[in-house]
């Protein structure tokens, strides 16, 4: 399978290393010997038909800035140039979560779709903005739109949902989809102000690169449109939701949620009357109660009741992990 990469931070880069560890192992249990035919970052691009040496690529990288120090000298291509033109069977497109206007990602996506291309997207800004119309825009096109590793990071959040529950009619859900908020005030509740607990949080690397995107409930709520419309099967997006984030939270409303056995979290709810995300008060006898950087979800459903998937949320070698199984099964699907 040819892949082109479009975004080589940690995310991409976690995936060539992923890919560089599990060779033998994917080739042996799945079949698949994906070859990187292409990467582009934002100062430049590499390009070789027969797969580029993903050592050499992340030593570039590292070395030079740019993947564009790959081959000396080569011309450079613009992302779309490279996603139109370059022959292959799937994008991944993992830049930086853009929740204004979800560019570039958008325009990636698009032209790869149109040019027969399945995509693999971690990023939640076009799905977030734009999701019923990129699910129309991929089987228009024939092709595959695969997320899984934009709610979870490595936990199979979405697929536990679609696949393990669909014998079932799930009626509502809550979680926590947010791991710097869900750090955030898991410190503030051991006595650490919300600023010295945000300055942790940064500096270990959990929070977006704009952290408002977290603290004010712009990626839960994210999460949250891609959840609705993929598990409940709405047609929703952003606008839609109603959103309230973890800055006016204050360590008193912590201290006495806690002296009535509760916990403050950032909660994403989703059922038949709303889709919101505001601090919420849980049972700390509750499973959804989970601390630190973990994500939590409970789905409740017409026979089975209910049931919680706890993980991981986010980290650069959780997200490759996902998007690696989204790769298995585009393959699954493709050449069965
Ligand atoms: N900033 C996000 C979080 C990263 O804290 O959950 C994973 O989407």
């Amino acid at each position: 399978m040819r892949v082109v990469i479009v975004g080589f931070g940690v995310v991409g880069q976690s995936f060539a290393k992923l890919l560089l560890s599990r060779s033998a192992d994917l080739y042996n249990r799945h079949g698949i010997k994906p070859r990187i035919v292409a990467c582009v970052d934002n100062s430049g691009s590499a390009i070789a038909p027969p797969g580029l040496d993903l050592k050499r690529l992340l030593e570039a990288k590292k070395t030079k800035g740019t993947v564009g120090g790959y081959e000396k000298g080569s011309t450079k291509f613009d992302s779309l140039q490279v996603i139109d033109k370059v022959d292959a069977e799937v994008m991944l497109e993992c830049t930086p979560t853009n929740l204004n206007d979800g560019e570039p990602a958008t325009s990636h996506i698009t032209t790869a779709m149109r040019s027969h291309k399945h995509v693999i997207c971690v990023n939640k800004g076009p799905l977030a903005l734009a999701f019923p119309s990129l699910i129309e825009l991929a089987n228009y096109n024939g092709v595959m739109l695969r997320f899984s590793g934009t709610v979870g990071g490595g936990t199979p959040i979405l697929e536990f949902a679609k696949r393990c529950l669909k014998g079932d009619r799930i009626t509502s859900f809550q979680g926590i989809l947010n791991g710097t908020t869900n750090y955030i005030l898991s410190k503030m509740e051991q006595g650490r102000t919300y600023d010295s607990a945000m300055k942790d949080a940064k500096e270990k690397g959990y929070a977006e690169a704009n952290p408002s995107l977290d603290v004010d409930g712009f990626d839960a709520a994210a999460k949250l449109v891609i959840m609705a419309n993929w598990v409940m099967g709405m047609k929703v997006t952003m606008k839609d939701i109603q959103r309230t984030g973890i800055v006016n939270v204050t360590l008193s409303d912590v201290k006495n949620a806690a002296e009535r056995g509760n916990a403050v979290k950032l909660l994403a709810v989703c059922d038949s009357r709303q889709l919101h995300v505001a601090p919420t008060e849980v049972a700390k006898t509750d499973p959804i109660c989970v601390d630190g950087t973990l994500n939590a979800v409970t789905f409740s459903s017409e026979h089975s009741g209910q049931q919680t998937i706890i993980g991981r949320g986010a980290g650069g070698m959780e997200t490759a992990s996902a998007m690696l199984r989204d790769l298995i099964e585009i393959r699954e699907a493709t050449f069965s």
